[in-house]
């Protein structure tokens, strides 16, 4: 017997997500497409301290702090812990430490209660992020990925099923941001800081673009974008010559992010799909959303961007893609382990 037959499937479930992979923990509670409650303690601020995240911090952080975001979430919802019909948590990819926690308390929970525990790649909670937006959205449509691990352009066929268009064959366009913080100088978190000094740039500063070409298809870079901006800076320092940091933070912003809009549209227009949505942290960034915003109103693409809350870590997006999971009848057995690094399509 299969562990979905030991379950009844409800259209309308109360799901509980739980999500702590990095600095985050945590909690959301949706019915249905419905989100009713969203609770995030963040230890961010204590790991700024340390100029990232440390992942022993982190790991006690959320030991601390799990139970009390699930009783927040809850009460936020206006339910007892009897009303929740499943438990969705992030199982990788991430700190491993820091997804035993969440993995363990979702583990008891669901035991306890007798209901599903559903095991969500963090990646694919990215991608329902869209589903909090507008409940009604349906496959198929292109999603741009841009977070700290992964960037990719993906055509969602179902609520289950998505191919992957064109990937960055390096660094992450995330991860280029915070390395490019830490070359300007600038505090961690780097994404929000780059965008921050970018308002007060200009033109100027010339850098490659993240476009390139692999073997005739459409791929990304940001290895050699890091790299140009390293050496801008380090040149222009050897010589003792002054340089703004706001105008290669303006320079760094549109080379990483104007080939992913440009692509995305592409992709859309020629698979006929009509819709684009994206998810993962840079998709907070506030030059990423205008400009897409503004390319698809003019190729007359419907667009769904998840509000930045539900697009850096979140538990809501975690529940969101737990119901795809529940109603595909996709439970994981009380022996699943965390995992730091899982495949995008896992
Ligand atoms: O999706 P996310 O929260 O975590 C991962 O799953 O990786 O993404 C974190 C990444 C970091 O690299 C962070 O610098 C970047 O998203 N990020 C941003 C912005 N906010 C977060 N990048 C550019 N602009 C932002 N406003
Ligand atoms: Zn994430």
């Amino acid at each position: 017997m299969c562990l979905k037959d030991n379950f009844t499937i409800k259209k309308e479930p109360v799901i509980l997500g739980i999500e702590s992979s990095c600095d985050e923990t945590a909690c959301a509670v949706i019915r249905g497409r419905k989100l009713l409650a969203n609770q995030i303690i963040s230890s961010a601020a204590e790991q700024a301290k340390y100029g990232g995240v440390v992942p022993e911090i982190a790991s006690r952080m959320h030991t601390e702090a799990v139970d009390e975001v699930a009783s927040r979430a809850l009460e936020e919802a206006g339910l007892t812990v009897g009303d929740v019909d499943a438990v969705a948590v992030t199982y990788g990819a991430g700190l491993l430490g820091a997804l035993l926690v969440g993995l363990s308390f979702a583990k008891g929970l669901a035991y306890a209660l007798g209901v599903p525990l559903i095991a969500i790649n963090h990646i694919r909670g990215h991608l329902a992020a869209a589903y909090l937006d507008e409940p009604e959205l349906k496959p198929p449509f292109v999603t741009l990925l841009a977070s700290g691990g992964h960037t990719a352009i993906l055509h969602t066929k179902d609520y289950l099923n998505f191919e992957v268009l064109a990937s960055t064959l390096d660094d992450a366009a995330g991860e280029a941001f915070d390395k490019c913080a830490r070359v300007l100088g600038l505090p961690y978190p780097g994404g929000p800081n780059v965008e921050r000094l970018s308002k007060e740039g200009k033109e100027g500063v010339k850098l490659p673009s993240a476009l390139v070409k692999h073997s005739s298809n459409t791929a990304f870079s940001y290895s050699g974008l890091k790299t140009a901006v390293i050496n801008y800076c380090h040149t222009a320092q050897q010589r003792g010559e002054e340089y703004s940091k706001a105008d290669v933070a303006y320079a760094f912003q549109r080379s990483a992010i104007d080939p992913l809009v440009e692509k995305t549209v592409e992709y859309a227009l020629s698979l006929g799909v009509g819709c684009v949505t994206a998810g993962g942290g840079v998709i907070a960034n506030g030059y990423l959303r205008e400009k897409l915003s503004a390319a698809c109103k003019k190729a007359g693409l419907k667009l769904v961007l998840p509000e930045k809350k539900y697009c850096t870590d979140n538990a809501a997006m975690i529940a969101s893609e737990g119901l795809n999971q529940y109603l595909a009848g996709n439970f994981a057995p009380m022996d699943i382990n965390a995992c730091a690094a899982i495949p995008l399509k896992t």
